[in-house]
Order: structure tokens, then C-alpha cells, then sequence
């Protein structure tokens, strides 16, 4: 994956009610409510561990130091309205796919599911993957995440016969979005 290619640098998206744009240190109160939010079935790399790991100011030196989670491909989700931020959206590398197809990912706050906000930040998203030259679009989904599902399929994602067995934290669908209209590609890499 060329990771300039999908950097987020000096990216703004902006949709309706959305900024999505690069991430400022003081978003960290926000990044952190988002680890203590997750599903107990999210993995524990992704979780606060029993020493209330990331704190506060481990992911406000992650942003600064532009680690990968804060600042690769995932942008910050302002809402223009309120002036607040309520997740991320945006690109991250993988290997399912052929010539550093990137992937998509989306977290929200709880307060703000069920407005349609991360169908919107997607497809701000998927036109400027379109238009930095990426023809497909991957995206991994939890079995279990029905509302992630749904998006998957209002933003018109083919479901692959591609699955990661994990009885553990629940399966791994993956998913695939060809910009070229065509779902045939909807198999395993
Ligand atoms: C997945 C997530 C980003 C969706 O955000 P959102 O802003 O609520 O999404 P939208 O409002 O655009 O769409 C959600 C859709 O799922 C539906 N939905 C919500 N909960 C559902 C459930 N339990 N079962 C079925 N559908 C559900 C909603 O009704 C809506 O569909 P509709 O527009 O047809 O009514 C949000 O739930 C979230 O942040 N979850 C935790 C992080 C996560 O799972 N990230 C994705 C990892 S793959």
C-alpha cells in the first residue's frame, strides 16, 4: 500500500452535515469515549486495558506523533452544525485486495447512531478513494454488527464469500464495493 496515496493529511471532505478533516490533539477526549464505548466482543488490542490504557495523554501523543490510527487514513467526523466531533471515517491499508485497495472504517459516538451519519461520511469517503484512483474498496465487518451490515448495504458493498472464522470475537465478513458498478468481483481475493 502506497500510504501516501491514501494519507489524510491535508484532506477535507465536506458533505451536508459533515466536515471530515485531519485530526487536531484536542479530539483525543473524543478518541478515548470511543475505546470505552466499544462492544465487550471487540477485541482487547482495541479496548481499555485494566490500567485505563490509552489515557488521555497516550492518544494525544498519538496524535501528535501522527500515529497510523489517528492520522493514515482516518479522518476526524465534525458535525457543521454543532460544531462537535463524533467519530472517524476514512481508509485503511490492508492486504484482501490487489494493488493497495484500501479499506473502509467508521466509528461514531453512541449519542449520534441511527442518523445516518456514517452512510454519509462513507460516501464522502468512497468518492475521494474514487478519485485518488482506487477501484475497489474493502471493508471487514463482525458477523454480529448488524448496523455496520446495513451500512455496508446502503452504501451498495457486495458481501465476498470470504469469512475469518473467530468464535472468539465473532466472524469477519468482508466486503467489496467496485466503483466500476460491476459486483463480480464479489469473491475472495
Ligand atoms: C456502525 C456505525 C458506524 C453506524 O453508524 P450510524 O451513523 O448509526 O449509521 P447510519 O445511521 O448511517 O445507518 C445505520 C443503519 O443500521 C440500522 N441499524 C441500527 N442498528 C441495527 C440493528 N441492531 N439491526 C439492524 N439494523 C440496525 C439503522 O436503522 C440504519 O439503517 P436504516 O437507515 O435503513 O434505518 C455505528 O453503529 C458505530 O459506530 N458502531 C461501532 C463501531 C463499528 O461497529 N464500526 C464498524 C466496524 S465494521
Amino acid at each position: 500500500m502506497d500510504q501516501g496515496r491514501i494519507g489524510a493529511g491535508m484532506v477535507v471532505l465536506e458533505t451536508d452535515r459533515l466536515v471530515l478533516r485531519r485530526w487536531r490533539v484536542s479530539d483525543a477526549g473524543l478518541q478515548r469515549t470511543l475505546w470505552t464505548e466499544r462492544d465487550p466482543r471487540v477485541p482487547l488490542h482495541r479496548r481499555i486495558d485494566a490500567d485505563g490504557r490509552p489515557s488521555l495523554d497516550d492518544i494525544e501523543d498519538r496524535i501528535r506523533r501522527g500515529d497510523p490510527d489517528a492520522s493514515m487514513g482516518l479522518l476526524a467526523v465534525e458535525r457543521r452544525d454543532v460544531g462537535d466531533v463524533i467519530g472517524y471515517c476514512g481508509l485503511i491499508a490492508n492486504d484482501h485486495g490487489q494493488d493497495g485497495e484500501p479499506e473502509l472504517a467508521y466509528e461514531l459516538l453512541r449519542a449520534v447512531w441511527g442518523q445516518g451519519y456514517a452512510t454519509e461520511a462513507s460516501l464522502a469517503v468512497m468518492g475521494w478513494a474514487e478519485e485518488s484512483g482506487h477501484r475497489r474498496l474493502w471493508a471487514t465487518v463482525r458477523a454480529w454488527n448488524s448496523a455496520s451490515r446495513r451500512v455496508m448495504t446502503k452504501l451498495g458493498f457486495v458481501e465476498t464469500a470470504r469469512v475469518d472464522r473467530d468464535a472468539l470475537h465473532g466472524d469477519s465478513l468482508f466486503y467489496v464495493k467496485d466503483f466500476s458498478g460491476s459486483d463480480s468481483t464479489a469473491s475472495a481475493p
